[in-house]
């Protein structure tokens, strides 16, 4: 039926067009085979262009995406018909057929002119067209008449930042891919006597020497839909009428008369050189583009950095801070004294007004008024501080961790600030690295997962959205490696652990948008991370092609030189630069030699153009040229709102993680509570290691959340100790409580600033003293319930068997204490499960769930201690019970490229509703690289029911679920068995 459809309205409309032949002027009919490419040139524009200049022509394109001169070839041979036809008529009409065949194309009209191109990928490999050319030309030439002209069309090079797998073929260099099309071009020409050329690539590539830049393409190698098809359809145009399109009045809607004019110049200069690059730098528009946000944002980066000195290209690419602190007569000074070219500043107010003043500076006092990107680091809240993330991820809720960072993208927009340097995603498998607090613990795919949910948090929907921020991943790549968990310090990776544990969450997190990374202070097995061009470079922006900003960490690029990499501050600035960082937080290397360095050649203006260029495309995005000022809100209506509150408590509530249970807890019926411990009445050590402007105000105390829900009971509480020293007076007090309570909660742990940055411990035992509290409170013969607040797995010794529970609560930030008390009287069912291995002995470290397997599984295992972990990545107990059903799969036999769906359900058999979270892990028993003995692939948290079964069904992707990488980070999956364990069960299936 469509076809019928299709021939009566191809009929009609070559009846149409057959009346108009006899027309006297000149009507020129031009058929162009060939694929994506011809159709971006001709279908758009063209017709426009004619009927402008009051030429009539038939355009029409015989379309198969990506199609090959060889593919044409077997389609003549064949009779095929494989293409689209589409044909704009005299009077603009269009019409198409679905299934043409080349000769019936041929037929169609009396063609002026048929032209052919070769696929893009191999246009510039002349070898690839001569098996094929002369036999096409032939059957092509058996159809038409002897007028009909055979014209050539010359293909454009890509993008140089595609990551199109034909561009390896030209080194991944424009310029090489561009002069090898223009060989073949000029080849064809000769050897097969075609008349003409159009020349579509040269017209693109003269367009890229403007203003426009390199961005006629809108996916790397296709043109722009607007200005890049006007191109390419003026480049045509004015090579088949033979008139200069320079002044054509036609232009597609909305397209700037800048972008008009020099496109219109680039196509009539590559008609006049049609093998020759013709640089039009010169045809600068009058006015400033980048001002004007209808215009493309590549366009607006490529205007304002077309008109940027050095000296203003090497201030944006440098990040100093303000507000150090919050005395008023420091403010003006700081704002005053900071250039107002400076491309960043890390912000410590909380203020509008400071943001504002400075930002004033920057609009008024600049030659080209670029607005400041002002960052901080909002970590885990700004002002309502959630629980850190190590904490977070044992929530296994992504759907909380993304409401948080928005809660916190929303205060820290509202305060003057719009990048946060977070989340932080280093897998991390050494609880004596203090930074294991600010990331998702030790699971590459939590790492991700949760990465994700931050990003999206942060950005939203719109970055320039007036309560989105920036994110940064970090620290780029490998930096929880640190050996013997010290910070700073040296990491042994080889590139096949880089590749499958410590870059897929990064890889996971820019799938999801975000905008900036930062080179983080570890040496990479002898390349510090912050020289290093294959992390920096060839992972980042060649293979992943990440288009956005690299800042380094705060002095990475000065300890260049701590690290013997550098001579000196000079040398490490060329070295991080052109490894790929693109600003310099705080080293002052940037500033300081960055001109000298490109002035000596020693950096290329090139590199330093494409670190200015990713900073101000960041700007750009996040609207800060239309909206650069904060606008002045009053703190209260900013800071804590009821919503944002709850959120905390929630997250809270289920990041929590019970350790343990003999039964003891919930607490029913409890007449006397004591409370003992540092932690008990503490208000700061709440909020952990990195809490922004949290304030000790705003803390809710365990205590009062204690006494709180605990109406109907008696509540005492004696502190007993400090968290580490060797004052014991406080005993005394506290083992009276004890004595006089039915149950005890011992509130212990590690104070706040324990953990995160420079804060590795070789020691995580409970402190001493801690211990020794425990043990006396213990020989009460009371019950004992101990509840943990600590940045990272302790390890708990003896304290373990001296409780009767514990719930490790962690840092859970200003609004935790409901949560503890909630659990502990059973109004909140604990469903947190770890995201990081608690060691049994310091000596076990690093011990994490996911190593490979040993070559005598039986032997080994240590003679003086267990070798098991104490608590396991993902052990967590609830009130509730929950049974694991058989596992189902929608297939057993699997073949690369396609996907199984797996369920199981999953039953509540206890007496209170919970919510589980349910593990997805997989198991190669064997493979070419040896995987880790299980590797988690996806989870899900759910609510059910007491008394109900829920199924929860996870989709697998055979290559990317079931595959694995190689050390050069490729992708690959091997036929073979596979196991699927969810719970204790497991499921086996085979991969053909
Ligand atoms: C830390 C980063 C932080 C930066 C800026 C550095 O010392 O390593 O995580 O984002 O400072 O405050």
């Amino acid at each position: 039926m469509k076809r019928i459809r299709c021939f009566i309205v191809l009929l009609l409309a070559s009846i149409l067009f057959a009346g108009e032949v006899c027309a006297k002027e000149k009507i020129v009919r031009v058929l162009a085979i060939g694929n994506s490419f011809s159709e971006d040139a001709v279908c758009q524009n063209l017709y426009e262009l004619a009927t402008a200049e009051g030429q009539k022509c038939v355009i029409a394109n015989m379309y198969i995406g990506g199609c090959s001169l060889e593919r044409h070839l077997n389609n003549a041979r064949g009779n095929l018909k494989a293409y689209r036809y589409q044909k704009i008529g005299l009077n603009g009409l269009r019409v198409q057929a679905d299934s043409m065949m080349l000769s019936k194309a041929l037929k169609d009209e009396s063609w002026d002119y048929i032209s052919l191109q070769q696929v893009s990928g191999l246009s510039g490999i002349y070898d690839s067209y001569t098996p094929f050319l002369p036999e096409l030309i032939r059957y092509i030439k058996s159809f038409i008449s002897p007028k009909t002209k055979l014209i050539w069309h010359q293909t454009w090079a890509y993008a140089q930042n595609s990551t199109h797998k034909d561009f390896e073929r030209y080194g991944c260099n424009q310029m090489k891919m561009y002069g090898s099309i223009m060989d073949a071009s000029k080849k064809v020409m000769k050897e097969y006597g075609f008349s003409l050329i159009i020349p579509s690539g040269t017209a693109v590539q003269n367009a890229r020497t403007t203003f426009i830049g390199d961005n006629m393409n809108r996916d790397g190698y296709h043109l722009n839909l607007i200005y890049g098809r006007y191109t390419a359809a003026c480049a045509w145009f004015e090579t088949l009428f033979g008139k200069s399109v320079v002044g054509n009045t036609y232009a597609p809607k909305n397209m700037h008369p800048a972008l008009v004019k020099a496109t219109q110049e680039a196509a009539h200069q590559a008609v006049l050189h049609p093998f020759e690059v013709t640089n039009l730098k010169a045809l600068t528009p009058g006015e400033k583009l980048y001002t004007d946000s209808s215009l493309p944002l590549d366009i607006r980066v490529e205007d304002l950095l077309g008109r940027m000195t050095i000296e203003e290209k090497v201030l944006q690419l440098n990040q100093y801070t303000l507000g150090t602190n919050n005395i008023e007569n420091n403010k003006g000074v700081e704002v005053k004294n900071t250039p107002a070219e400076i491309g960043s500043l890390i912000y410590f107010g909380t203020e509008p007004d400071l943001r504002n003043r400075m930002q004033h500076h920057a609009m008024e006092n600049s030659r080209l008024g670029i607005p400041i990107l002002f960052g901080y680091d909002a970590i885990h809240g700004f002002r309502t501080i959630f629980p850190i993330p190590l904490a977070q991820a044992c929530s296994w809720n992504p759907g909380l961790v993304e409401q948080g960072c928005r809660i916190t993208a929303q205060e820290t927009k509202l305060s003057g600030i719009d990048w946060t340097f977070s989340p932080m995603i280093d897998v991390s498998r050494d609880p004596r690295w203090g930074r294991v607090a600010e990331g998702y613990g030790e699971d590459p795919y939590t790492n991700g997962v949760f990465g994700q949910a931050a990003v999206r948090g942060y950005q939203g929907k719109r970055l320039d959205d007036s309560l989105s921020i920036a994110a940064c991943l970090k620290h780029y790549v490998g930096y929880g490696a640190s050996e013997a968990g010290r910070d700073y310090v040296y990491t042994e990776i080889s590139r096949q652990t880089l590749w499958d544990t410590y870059l897929p969450p990064y890889e996971m997190s820019l799938r999801s948008g975000a905008v900036s990374l930062m080179s983080s202070f570890n040496n990479i097995s002898g390349i510090p991370s912050s020289a290093n061009h294959y992390t920096l470079t060839e992972v980042l922006r060649n293979k992943w092609g990440f288009r956005g900003l690299m800042v380094s960490d705060w002095g990475a690029v000065m300890q260049l030189i701590n690290q013997k990499m550098a001579r000196d501050l000079k040398e490490a600035g060329k070295l991080a630069i052109n490894a790929g960082v693109d600003m310099d937080m705080m080293s002052h290397s940037y500033d300081k030699y960055l001109k000298e360095l490109v002035e000596e050649k020693t950096v290329e203006p090139a590199v330093l153009d494409e670190s200015v260029r990713r900073l101000l495309r960041l700007k750009f995005q996040l609207g800060l040229f239309e909206n650069p000022y904060t606008p002045q809100t009053d703190a209260s209506t900013r800071f804590r709102r009821p919503a944002s509150v709850k959120a905390a408590e929630e997250m809270s509530a289920q990041s929590m993680v019970l350790l343990k249970n003999d039964g003891t807890l919930p607490l029913r019926a409890v007449k006397r509570l004591a409370v003992i411990g540092p932690m008990a009445n503490n208000a700061h050590d709440l909020l952990g290691c990195w809490w922004g402007h949290g304030e000790d105000k705003d803390i809710h105390k365990l205590l009062d959340g204690i006494t709180g829900e605990f109406k109907a009971s008696e509540v005492r509480y004696a502190k007993g100790c400090d968290f580490s020293g060797e004052d014991e007076t406080g005993f005394q007090e506290a083992l009276q409580s004890a004595k006089w309570a039915d149950v005890v909660v011992m509130c212990l742990g590690e104070k706040g600033s324990w953990s995160g940055e420079n804060n590795s411990h070789a020691d995580i035992t409970l402190p001493q003293i801690q211990q020794h509290l425990m043990q006396k409170i213990h020989a009460t013969g009371k019950k004992v319930i101990l509840v943990l607040a600590n940045g990272r797995p302790l390890v708990l010794g003896p304290a373990v068997e001296q409780s009767n529970a514990i719930l490790e609560m962690w840092q859970p930030g200003t609004d935790g204490a409901s949560a503890v008390a909630g659990i502990l009287s059973g109004r909140i069912n604990p469903s947190g499960k770890l995201a990081m291995t608690f060691p049994y002995s310091q000596g076990q470290i690093p011990i994490y769930y996911n190593r490979r397997s040993s070559a005598r599984p039986n032997q080994g295992f240590y003679k003086d201690m267990v070798s098991e972990p104490l608590y396991p990545f993902g052990h967590g107990l609830s009130y509730t019970r929950y049974s694991y059903g058989e596992l189902s799969a929608s297939k057993t036999v699997l073949h690369k490229g396609g996907k199984v769906s797996v369920s199981v359900p999953v039953s509540n058999d206890g007496d209170m509703d919970g919510m589980e979270t349910v593990f997805l892990y997989v198991s190669c028993p064997y493979s070419r690289i040896t995987r880790p003995v299980k590797e988690l692939k996806r989870f899900d948290k759910r609510m059910i029911r007491k008394g109900e079964t829920v199924r929860f069904e996870f989709v697998l992707d055979v290559n990317k679920d079931l595959g694995f990488v190689d050390e050069q980070g490729n992708q690959f999956v091997d036929a073979g068995e596979v196991n699927i364990c969810i719970g204790d069960k497991t499921l086996k299936l085979h991969i053909e």
